[in-house]
């Protein structure tokens, strides 16, 4: 089970991926405009917090040949190992297909249908994303098209894994990686949620004052 950060704000990926086991970074160009700051410095600095851990760099040409040099670009500039996200439309296919046979990591982006994660897969792509939350607000079942997902690959043995991106609370989360995804990219905000409420810090605090009552503000380290 792998989990992600969806951001490229530099404070919040220092702070989490310290505190949790990230394995890595999402970011889009959307995502990447919100920080208001220079294209490869951003980039750049972001690789560098997050050392080897994955880096999924979305490409923005509209032609697989130009989405092929953005790709080649973002791996000589931030890493060979970086992913090139792709979008998954007919010309996204044949770039990932191109990427691929160049030795490129690729995630297939913006999936809203299992057809489209069985034609990214068939183009090699290590990953596809589909957007559980934009899926939901179309009226469309995102468990079970991801869920579908999951058996597709399984069944025909592809080694693509489902990275489910677009969440807006928990339980899609929690759903996604129980119909099958292998991992999830969600906000810090999302993963905060998933620790912090007041019923288990009434638990913890409950520990605390029997601890206080017998041992003082004693560590354990000084017992
Ligand atoms: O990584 C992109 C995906 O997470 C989109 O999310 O919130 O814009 O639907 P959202």
């Amino acid at each position: 089970m792998e989990i992600l950060l969806d951001t490229a704000n530099l404070e919040q990926i220092k702070k989490y991926t310290e505190l949790y086991d990230i394995t890595g970074v999402t970011s889009n160009p959307t995502i990447i405009s919100r920080e208001k700051a220079e294209f490869w410095p951003l980039l750049l600095e972001v690789r560098k917090i997050i050392g080897d851990r994955q880096l999924h760099v979305q490409v923005t040409a509209d032609t697989w040949e130009e989405m092929i040099k953005e790709g080649e670009c973002i791996r000589e500039k931030l890493g060979k190992d970086t992913y090139i996200k792709v979008p998954t439309t007919e010309q996204g296919i044949c770039a990932m297909k191109h990427l691929k046979a160049e030795g490129a990591n690729v995630t297939a982006t913006a999936v809203y249908t299992t057809q489209q994660a069985m034609m990214a897969s068939s183009a090699g792509a290590d990953y596809v994303a589909p957007y559980f939350n934009r899926m939901n607000n179309l009226n469309v079942d995102s468990k079970k098209v991801i869920g579908d997902m999951a058996n597709l690959f399984k069944i025909h043995d592809k080694k693509t894994k489902i990275l489910a991106a677009s969440f807006k609370n928990t339980e899609q989360v929690m759903d996604a990686l129980m119909v099958g995804a292998q991992a999830v990219t969600v906000s810090v905000d999302l993963l905060t949620t998933m620790v912090e409420n007041a019923i288990i810090d009434f638990a913890v605090e409950g520990f605390k004052k029997d601890w206080i009552k017998t041992y003082g503000d004693k560590k354990i380290y000084e017992l």
